[in-house]
């Protein structure tokens, strides 16, 4: 029987830690990474930019721009990393508050769940997001939940703007964070749950080495 390229899967609300978490893990095993959101994020960022509905009859449509700022045979997101412009272009507030929006909607997430697997490839995957333990990846080896304080998440994520050269301030950060976590498990399809069995990380009151050593032991456990 062929055996399955192993997948590592973090979820969790935005602000939690799962970015750094999961490129942190992907560099120590050197394993692909796929930071789920960011896909999200972009296509929010071709439905404004092209001014297109979000109808299913335009799922072709958005499938044919997504995929052009893609190199899935490259492992696109090293060089879409690299893209500076649109980096910061995906963090900004409306672009992130649409993506949200869209993630509700079952036609678009039908044809993302397609998109996400072929990030699967050897020698492993290292992955991020909300939905990944429990509908993209379900047989990941590792499923990790990570969950921190709303205000300290609102926080971080000031900074990491701040970082970038976006200010903006905590009020506006957390009610958008709030309504974000509203939607994100609340709605319909895939919403942001805990995996079955999935070990949980309370990323409050620790550092990110902290949450990578309790993270990077149980995944050499299992590898092991
Ligand atoms: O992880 P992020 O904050 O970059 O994600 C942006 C939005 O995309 C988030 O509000 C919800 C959606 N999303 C999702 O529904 N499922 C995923 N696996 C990843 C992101």
């Amino acid at each position: 029987m062929k055996k399955l390229v192993p997948v590592v899967a973090i979820d969790g609300s935005s602000g939690a830690g799962k970015s750094v978490l999961s490129q942190n893990i992907s560099k120590a095993l050197k394993w692909n990474l796929l930071e789920s959101g960011f896909i999200y994020r972009l296509v929010s960022f071709v439905i404004l930019k092209n001014k297109l509905s979000v109808d299913t009859r335009n799922i072709d449509i958005i499938e044919k721009k997504l995929d052009s700022y893609l190199d899935l045979q490259n492992n696109f997101l090293r060089n879409y990393y690299f893209m500076n412009v649109l980096k910061k272009k995906l963090m900004l507030q409306n672009i992130v508050n649409f993506a949200s929006e869209i993630a509700t909607l079952p036609h678009i997430r039908k044809f993302l769940l397609h998109k996400q697997r072929l990030f699967r490839k050897s020698p492993g995957l290292v992955t991020n997001g909300r939905d990944m333990g429990t509908v993209v990846f379900p047989d990941a080896i590792v499923k990790i939940f990570l969950y921190a304080d709303i205000k300290i998440r609102a926080k971080r994520r000031i900074s990491e703007l701040r970082n970038n050269g976006i200010n903006t301030n905590f009020n506006t950060i957390l009610s958008d964070m709030q309504k974000r976590d509203q939607r994100d498990q609340n709605r319909l399809c895939c919403p942001l749950s805990v995996p079955k069995d999935a070990l949980m990380i309370n990323s409050t009151d620790i550092t990110i080495e902290e949450v990578f050593n309790i993270a990077i032991s149980a995944i050499y456990k299992k590898l092991n």
